[in-house]
């Protein structure tokens, strides 16, 4: 049984050992492709894979077809956007991912940024603290119940809107639910951005939404840079010299983003969960489902048909 890590961002070291000693111990082969630049080293080295473990790595219908022995790919991460589930489901393999394995990191990386545009982005000049503000959540799984509760350290005013969440369940974990998109951003003077990206959700965040916030907003983005329509966010940093956007991922149209100096920031490569607890962890939760799911047919965190 072969379990390929493929990884174009690789886990830090001590989570590859840790997945490979899992492997192992069931008796399986761990085969690694980190950092690779083209899809034909991925399509080459899943060709006799039984299972691959991947982070955002596209795992299109072309990679499902090239991998013949192919019967579980697990995102070591939330999002799964990057894995074509149709294409899995049409040739009976398995999809899963790692709910909460990372979350922790994304969400003190979002607290971060808001710190930092919140300090006019380190330039020395005099900015503003996050205590008293309103902090907008919107999506309250996993990572904005993190973000939720570190923002309350901070002595945030902390809101939260999930189209999928109760009222009561955000209630319950001290914040306070509003009943919309459009209420939640009128509320909070920050949005920290926690919904996938789904039909449903790309290109949501648009300009009218965006305006409602209050002066001198912030849009904190550690989701996904489809659910943005850039264009319409473009236009709206252009009226509106108030509004700063923070990403950890690099828009589509970073060219033109990158003319809102002061006003606008982008990490270079996604790194929300990049660090060793997050990748011992997400790394670990994969090669583990994955060798629960070989062996006892385990499919709790499957996420296809
Ligand atoms: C996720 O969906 O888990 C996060 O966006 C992290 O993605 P990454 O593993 O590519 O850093």
């Amino acid at each position: 049984m072969k379990v390929l890590v493929a990884t174009d961002k690789p886990f830090a070291k001590v989570a590859v050992d840790g997945i490979r000693s899992t492997i192992e111990k069931a008796g399986f082969t761990l085969a690694l492709l980190e950092k690779y630049t083209e899809k034909k080293q991925l399509l080459d080295a899943v060709a006799d894979a039984d299972a691959i473990i991947v982070r955002s790595d596209i795992i299109d219908a072309e990679v499902i077809e090239a991998a013949k022995q192919l019967k579980i790919v697990v995102r070591a991460g939330a999002g799964f956007d990057n894995i074509d589930l149709d294409a899995a489901t049409k040739n009976k393999v398995c999809v899963m991912n790692t709910p909460g394995q990372n979350s922790n990191a994304v969400a003190e990386l979002a607290l971060g940024m808001m710190v930092y545009a919140f300090r006019n982005f380190y330039n020395g000049t005099s900015g503003a603290e996050l205590m008293g503000k309103k902090l907008g959540i919107h999506a309250f799984g996993n990572v904005g119940r993190n973000v939720a509760r570190i923002a309350k350290g901070f002595g945030m005013e902390v809101y939260a809107f999930d189209a999928y969440c109760p009222a009561e369940a955000i209630a319950s974990a001290g914040v306070t639910p509003v009943n919309s998109a459009e209420e939640l951003y009128t509320t909070c003077q920050i949005i920290s951005l926690h919904i996938p990206a789904t039909a449903e959700t790309k290109k949501s965040i648009n300009y009218d939404l965006l305006n409602k916030m209050p002066k001198n907003a912030l849009l904190v983005n550690t989701a996904r840079k489809e659910v943005i329509d850039e264009e319409q966010m473009l236009q709206l940093m252009k009226d509106r010299a108030d509004f700063k956007y923070v990403t950890d991922i690099e828009p589509s149209m970073k060219e033109a983003f990158a003319a809102f100096e002061g006003r606008y920031f982008a990490t270079p490569k996604k790194m929300g969960a990049q660090t060793s607890e997050a990748n011992i962890n997400a790394g670990l939760a994969a090669a583990e489902q994955i060798v629960d799911f070989i062996v006892n047919g385990n499919t709790r965190f499957k996420v296809n048909n």
